[in-house]
């Protein structure tokens, strides 16, 4: 059963909200509480308690209206994500700060405005925020400069102003401030990266979505001609179901675009290709989801070649998914993926002339699965979090992990990286591509000899394969939030809509 999704403001004023696409899901939130508000306080504290500090005011700044250069239009407007984790705010030309000592959230609004009112509507009012948001006080922009001067004038003795950026303090302060501008954002980072019950269900949402969009594009590819189509009925059925917003770039490659990671030209014939990469994911109240399907423009894989790739992308996924659980070192999981597509290209004859270890050794297997296996999805699509699943610490053992270290993204991270937890959300996103240029260049390489260059030419028209899936790590184990077809059953809709 299908029907509209309530928009995020409705949602986050909401009395009665109903979101679903495959079925009704009703929750009821009572304004003036703060039961089903989004849970900036409970997350000023965790950050509180990641800075370590007892004492000390946290200051952040909203995204302000700004218009584009030369113009008298405003550029699109996004929130800045450490403003929304404190706030729960999507609007514009607001500030918060956090006494930590008194536990108080404060959010100043923007000064109530009579033209910008008529021209615009007006901005959120106080009375309006303290109803909808998790904030202990509500107060105007102009109160800000006063209340920063209080609190300096009355603050313990070293204890700091936390800043993410020092380019951001308010004009008019003295000049001799007690900034801290180093803490802040590692704390909220860390805090970010484990997802509490109120952003998994943002990032669920963000997910139904999407799947719901993929699933659209299933059902009419055979009757679309060209890439534009797809981008096109995808933002349709997001911003139709109330999500207007986009988590990134949408990517919707055909055959040889599909080589290309982050293609986003979208406007190509689909006349004759193999297949489309559509990397494409919605946002929910500010939450991303990060969705890949590959697919073929009739019911059937063209030919083996893109029907062996596309096996072995869904094998080097479905297999470091069922990994997942708390306490998996992500770095083991990049490694399968890996190794499943050494075994896989060595049986195909892509790779020749070594085995399996000394292929690996080698590093060859990056020119066709160049970048990591995922990352944080939170409030950005790369979402942060204390260290970097991916990240290259500088204690890397090359010796060890070197073959499969990606000199873009240094993937994969070390065996002191972090393990995952209880309520991270990751992408699992394996990818095979045969990149015209990143084969000219393995050419060149000690690697080439363990490469038929014959062999890879004849799937350089497939472009290249990536599966991409949301997964939340749970107390016992994973769930996919990802609801997209993929496989067979991603197959089946092709078919049935021809
Ligand atoms: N869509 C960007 C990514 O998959 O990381
Ligand atoms: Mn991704
Ligand atoms: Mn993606």
């Amino acid at each position: 059963m299908r029907s509209a999704f309530a928009s995020p403001r409705a949602n986050a004023l909401g009395d009665v909200v109903v979101n679903s696409v495959d079925s009704y899901q009703i929750r009821i939130a009572i304004s003036g509480t703060s039961f089903d508000k989004y849970p900036a306080k409970q997350h000023a504290r965790n950050v509180a308690r990641k800075l370590g500090a007892s004492h000390g005011l946290i200051f952040l700044a909203g995204q302000p209206t700004i218009n584009l250069r030369d113009s008298d239009q405003a550029r699109p407007f996004r929130q800045r994500r450490y403003f929304y984790y404190l706030s729960g705010v999507d609007e514009p030309d607001c500030t918060l700060t956090y006494d930590i000592a008194l536990d108080l959230l404060t959010l100043y609004v923007p000064d109530f405005d009579l033209h910008r009112a008529i021209w615009m509507g007006p901005t959120l009012s106080r009375e309006d925020a303290q109803d909808r948001y998790d904030i202990d006080r509500v107060l105007y922009q102009s109160s800000l400069k006063p209340e920063l001067e209080s609190w300096l004038s009355q603050r313990v003795q070293n204890s700091s102003l936390y800043m993410v950026h020092e380019s951001e303090t308010p004009d008019g302060l003295p000049t001799e401030l007690p900034l801290n501008t180093k803490q802040l954002m590692p704390a909220m980072d860390a805090a970010r990266g484990v997802k509490d019950e109120y952003e998994i269900r943002m990032i669920r949402q963000a997910n139904k979505v999407s799947s719901l969009a993929h699933r659209r594009i299933l059902e009419r590819i055979t009757k679309m001609s060209n890439e534009s189509e797809i981008e096109g009925l995808f933002l349709d059925t997001c911003i139709s179901h109330g999500a207007r917003n986009q988590a990134y770039q949408i990517i919707a490659a055909s055959g040889p675009n599909a080589a290309v990671l982050h293609y986003d030209r979208n406007n190509e014939s689909l006349h004759q290709k193999p297949l489309v990469c559509l990397d494409a994911g919605a946002e929910w109240n500010c939450y991303a989801s990060d969705v890949t399907r590959t697919f073929p423009l009739t019911g059937e894989w063209p030919n083996q070649y893109v029907r062996d790739i596309y096996k072995l992308v869904e094998r080097m996924q479905e297999e470091c998914i069922k990994q997942i659980r708390r306490g998996t070192r992500y770095l083991s999981l990049h490694d399968l993926a890996h190794d499943i597509a050494i075994d896989g290209l060595l049986a195909l004859g892509v790779f020749k002339g070594g085995n399996h270890a000394e292929v690996r050794a080698s590093g060859a297997s990056k020119v066709f699965f160049p970048h990591g296996l995922g990352h944080h999805v939170g409030l950005e699509v790369h979402d942060v979090s204390e260290s970097s699943i991916m990240a290259m610490h500088p204690d890397f053992d090359h010796e060890q992990y070197g073959p499969v270290l990606s000199p873009y993204n240094l993937s994969p991270c070390t065996v002191s990286a972090p393990l995952l937890e209880e309520g991270m959300v990751l992408t699992v996103e394996p990818g095979l591509y045969f990149s015209p240029l990143a084969l000219a260049n393995a050419r060149k390489q000690p690697f080439a000899k363990y490469i038929d260059f014959d062999v890879a030419a004849k799937y350089v028209p497939i472009g290249g394969v990536r599966i991409e899936d949301d997964i939340l790590v749970t107390a016992n184990g994973y769930e996919n939030l990802t609801t997209a077809p993929k496989g067979d059953e991603m197959l089946a809709i092709i078919r049935g809509s021809s």
